[in-house]
C-alpha cells in the first residue's frame, strides 16, 4: 500500500525538480512541454493523484492539499518563465534592430522648397525689412472705398479703365492692387510710416506669356515730415543694387491717382529695360483721406510686380509656368 511520506516525498521532489527545468527552458515550444509533463492528464501530478485512492481516507487531504499547492507553484513557475523569455525575446529583437542614426539615409531626400514667387517675395521681403520697414496686410476681397476711392480715384475716373476689376456681389471686389493697405494702415496709425504690403492681387486680364487673372505685389509706404522725391529714388536704387547687383536704375514719367508726381521704374539688366513697377509721391487727396496734414507730411509709395521679377531672376519664358504646379518646373528652383 502507498502510504502518505511516499506520496508526499514525491510531491516535494516533483516541486524541487520543476524549478531548475522550468528555468532553463529556452522557448515557448518547450515550456509547452513541461506544461504536459508536469500538469497535463497523464503528466507527473496526475500520476502522483493517482496513487492518492489508495491512501487511508484520512491522509487524502493531506495530499490533495499539498498536491494543490504544488500544482499552483508549477504553473506560477512557467508563467514566470514564459514572461522572461518573452522579455529576452523583444530584448534581442531590439539589439538586432538599432538604428545606426550617425549613418547617411536613403537618397533622394524629397525635399520640400518655395515656389518661386515664394521665394522672390521673400528676397524682396528681406531686404526691405533691412532697410528699416515692417510688414502690414489687408484682405484680398476688398471695397471699393479702399481700393479707389480712398486712393483718389472717383467712379468716373478713367484710371479706373487701366484696372479691370473682379466685382463680387455688394459692392464688393477683388483687389486690383495692394495700394489699398495704405489706405488700411494709415486710417489705424499715425505717421511716421514705413511699411511694405506684399500679397495677391486679381485683375480681368486676358491670359497670355505676361497675363494672369491673379499675381503679386510688394507695396511700400514711406511716410514723414520732408520726404522727397530724392528719397523715393535712393530708396528704390538700394533696392535694386540688393536685388540685382549693381545695375543701372530708370525713372520714366508715369500717371497713377494715388501719387503726384508719378513714375514707371525700370531697371537695366542683361541690356534689357525691365519695368519693375510703379512709384511716386503720395498725392495729398490721399492723406485728406486717411485724416493725415498734407501740409506737414509727404510721403513716397510704390508697387513692385513681383511675378515680373521672379521671370527675370529665374529667367522664365511664360507667366502660366508659376501657376500650373508643374513638378518638371518647381523642381528646377
Ligand atoms: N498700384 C499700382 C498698380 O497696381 C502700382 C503703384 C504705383 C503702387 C504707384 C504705388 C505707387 O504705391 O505709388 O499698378
Amino acid at each position: 500500500m502507498t502510504d502518505l511520506a511516499q506520496l508526499q516525498s514525491q510531491l516535494e521532489e516533483m516541486s524541487q525538480g520543476a524549478k531548475d527545468i522550468i528555468s532553463n527552458a529556452q522557448t515557448p515550444e518547450q515550456l509547452e512541454q513541461l506544461r504536459l509533463d508536469f500538469l497535463g492528464k497523464k503528466g507527473k501530478l496526475s500520476q502522483i493523484l493517482g496513487a492518492m485512492g489508495k491512501l487511508p481516507a484520512p491522509d487524502r487531504p493531506v495530499i490533495g492539499a499539498l498536491a494543490n499547492d504544488v500544482k499552483v507553484l508549477v504553473q506560477t513557475l512557467l508563467d514566470d518563465r514564459k514572461t522572461t523569455l518573452q522579455r529576452l525575446e523583444i530584448a534581442k529583437k531590439l539589439e538586432a534592430e538599432t538604428i545606426d542614426v550617425t549613418m547617411p539615409g536613403v537618397f533622394p531626400f524629397l525635399q520640400g522648397r518655395s515656389h518661386p514667387i515664394t521665394a522672390t517675395i521673400d528676397r524682396v521681403v528681406d531686404i526691405l525689412v533691412g532697410l528699416g520697414y515692417t510688414v502690414a496686410q489687408g484682405p484680398e476681397v476688398e471695397t471699393d472705398y479702399y481700393n479707389f476711392e480712398a486712393l483718389n480715384t472717383p467712379a468716373d475716373h478713367p484710371a479706373r479703365d487701366m484696372q479691370d476689376t473682379f466685382y463680387l456681389q455688394d459692392g464688393l471686389l477683388l483687389r486690383t492692387h495692394t495700394s489699398s493697405v495704405q489706405i488700411r494702415f494709415m486710417e489705424q496709425n499715425d505717421p511716421p510710416v514705413r511699411i511694405i504690403c506684399p500679397g495677391r492681387v486679381y485683375r480681368k486680364d486676358d491670359v497670355d506669356a505676361t497675363h494672369f487673372p491673379m499675381f503679386h505685389q510688394v507695396e511700400l509706404l514711406a511716410v514723414d515730415e520732408g520726404l522727397t522725391f530724392g528719397d523715393l529714388k535712393g530708396t528704390v536704387r538700394l533696392f535694386v543694387e540688393a536685388l540685382f547687383g549693381e545695375c543701372e536704375v530708370r525713372f520714366r514719367p508715369s500717371f497713377f491717382p494715388f501719387t503726384e508726381p508719378s513714375a514707371e521704374v525700370d531697371v537695366r539688366w542683361k541690356d534689357r529695360w525691365l519695368e519693375i513697377g510703379g512709384c511716386g509721391m503720395v498725392d495729398p487727396n490721399v492723406f485728406k483721406a486717411v485724416g493725415y496734414d498734407p501740409d506737414r507730411y509727404s510721403g513716397f509709395a510704390w508697387g513692385l510686380g513681383i511675378e515680373r521679377l521672379a521671370m527675370v531672376l529665374h529667367q522664365i519664358d511664360d507667366i502660366r509656368r508659376l501657376f500650373t504646379s508643374d513638378l518638371r518646373f518647381l523642381r528646377q528652383f
